[in-house]
């Protein structure tokens, strides 16, 4: 948006890009994730995002592999846990009804970030893109899909 279209960093609004991208993803509904890092860039962003996914950090001593791998397929408290080969993150962007309103990927991320005490990453940023990258490429290999996008969730 700033290269290319020319905006000012403080002219982007957040629900603009929500929508933007929920516009954009909605044409991937059901389709088969397809995250292959080749390039480069690409693999040090899958293996940043590993390393963050792994990193334990924070007040709790907690890294996202803790909860999502460790419990995979059971639930914390009452909700599901899935690890990103059981496809974490198939289901977004999605309207959360339990907050009412919409959140994309990275609104997700950064939920859990906050839930663990651990101040929640720059929007656009490279923990964003490594971990979506690390996430969605672990669900290419297991055989994921999208679900319908938005998606609906707790
Ligand atoms: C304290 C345990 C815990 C930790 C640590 C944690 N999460 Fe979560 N996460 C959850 C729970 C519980 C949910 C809710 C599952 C639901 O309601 O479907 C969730 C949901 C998610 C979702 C959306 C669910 C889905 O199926 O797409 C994503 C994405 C996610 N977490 C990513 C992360 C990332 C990335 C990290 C590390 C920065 C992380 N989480 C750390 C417990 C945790």
């Amino acid at each position: 948006m700033q290269r290319v279209q020319g905006f000012r960093p403080q002219e982007i609004k957040r629900d603009e890009v929500r929508a933007i991208t929920t516009y954009i993803a909605s044409f991937s509904s059901k389709a088969r994730i397809q995250v292959v890092p080749k390039h480069p860039q690409e693999l040090a962003m899958y293996n940043l995002g590993r390393e963050l996914w792994y990193t334990r950090a924070g007040p709790r001593d907690m890294s996202c592999a803790v909860c999502h791998d460790q419990y995979a397929g059971q639930r914390v408290r009452l909700s599901p846990v899935r690890s990103p080969k059981q496809g974490l993150g198939n289901e977004w962007p999605a309207y959360r009804f339990e907050e009412d309103r919409l959140y994309t990927f990275e609104d997700r991320i950064d939920f859990c970030y906050e839930s663990i005490g651990i101040p929640k990453p720059e929007f656009y940023s490279d923990v964003h893109i490594a971990l979506a990258t690390y996430i969605l490429a672990e669900a290419t290999k297991a055989g994921h899909s999208f679900e319908e996008l938005p998606f609906f969730t707790r």
